[in-house]
């Protein structure tokens, strides 16, 4: 019941295109790559449509989606008391992995917008993703288009393993760019804040605007306080076996999961190890998966959902991972990460000079 249409970002077939288009415009769901995950495409201009994204994904209705559009234009239609700053934020990260939270004009259905008075906006590079907003009529509200409490998914097969049959098409793009969701800036507040960690950082948006606050709850399970944006607070996504993170110096990380996995071993269980090209050859003991390398973290970030959904395909008991820098898309990698784990962490033994491994 569900079509699935690849398409060559390099050669984008137009018939294609408008097909989406007019499924949008008449109401329907198409799934399209963007360069972060892919979305859940629908009309964001009509309120049955919204209705139809959360039945499809299995997603609670007070949890906004992001309405996507294809030029600046655009935004002034659905957005009122856009702040100056706007401007330079729209010029330098725009189209691209930034949504902006801004007040919503009566142009935007509640459903859209979860009941709020605001209403988040972003523009994204991917060209399908531009075009097929564009073939839609310029405005597409998308989530993740995953099923509520599983990955984002990075592929149109983890598309297809959550949404087959519940939606009327899947544009298949081949794999994303960035593999997390956008960086979610709130900019009714002032200074501008953070709500949700992505490839555009703090540190990118302050050389632009100046000082940006951050959503304390981003941070960690020690804040009492909600989420601000509604869509964090819920427990996203649970592997199937527990996952912990593991922290320490790198050394001590690789140590602390070499024993935990033979331990393990030693009594009949399976482990999962989320391991890096730096690392993967210490582990003797579990299913190592390499996520990436830690030279460019960019690769961690492309494949972690990937590899979380994989585990869950595994027969393992219990998943450990080494930790990343907090740093640049660190950042938004632990951020995810610390959602999967439930904020579960254990400090790796700190080493004694003769334990060293190598
Ligand atoms: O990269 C992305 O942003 C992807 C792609 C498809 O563009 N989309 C995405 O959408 O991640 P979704 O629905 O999975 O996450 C949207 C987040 C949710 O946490 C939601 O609560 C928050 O944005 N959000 C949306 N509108 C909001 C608003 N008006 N105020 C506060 N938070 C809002
Ligand atoms: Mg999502």
């Amino acid at each position: 019941k569900t079509i699935i249409k690849k398409i060559d970002v390099n050669q984008i077939d137009e018939t294609v295109i408008s097909e989406a288009g007019s499924i949008l415009k008449q109401g329907g769901l198409v799934a399209f790559p963007t360069e972060t995950v892919y979305g859940l495409g629908a009309n964001a201009l009509d309120e049955e449509a919204a209705k139809k994204t959360y039945a499809a994904k299995g997603r609670p209705s007070d949890n906004p989606l992001i309405v996507h559009i294809a030029d600046i234009q655009a935004l002034e239609e659905i957005a009122v008391n856009i702040p100056p700053e706007t401007e330079e934020l729209a010029f330098h990260f725009w189209p691209g992995p930034l949504t902006m939270i801004f007040e919503k004009s009566e142009k935007v259905p509640y459903g859209t917008t979860g009941g709020l008075d605001t209403v988040a906006v972003r523009m994204p590079s991917d060209l399908i993703a531009r075009e097929l907003i564009l073939a839609a009529g310029g405005f597409v509200s998308a989530p993740s288009a995953n099923t509520s409490g599983r990955p984002s998914p990075t592929t149109a097969e983890h598309v297809r393993e959550d949404l087959d049959g519940k939606i009327e098409m899947i544009l298949d793009g081949g794999s994303v760019d960035i593999g997390l969701e956008s960086t979610i800036l709130d900019m009714t507040v002032t200074p501008p804040m953070i709500l949700r960690p992505g490839a555009i950082t703090a540190d990118m948006l302050e050389k632009v605007i100046g000082p940006v606050s951050v959503d304390e709850t981003i941070l960690g399970s020690e804040s009492e306080q909600a989420p601000k944006a509604p869509g964090m607070k819920y427990r996203h996504y649970a592997p199937k076996a527990k996952l912990t993170i593991v922290e320490g110096t790198l050394r001590e990380e690789v140590l602390a999961i070499r024993q935990l996995a033979y331990a393990a071993f030693r009594e009949g269980k399976n482990v999962g190890i989320i391991a890096t090209n730096e690392t993967e050859k210490f582990y003797t003991h579990g299913l190592v998966k390499n996520i990436g390398t830690r030279e460019n973290e960019k690769t961690i970030a492309r494949n972690l959902y990937a590899v979380l959904r994989e585990f869950d395909e595994e027969e393992v008991e219990a998943i450990y991972s080494e930790s990343f820098a907090i740093q640049g898309i660190g950042n938004a990698i632990m951020n995810r990460l610390e959602k999967a784990a439930g904020h579960t962490r254990i400090a790796a033994a700190p080493i004694v000079e003769q334990q060293k491994y190598r």
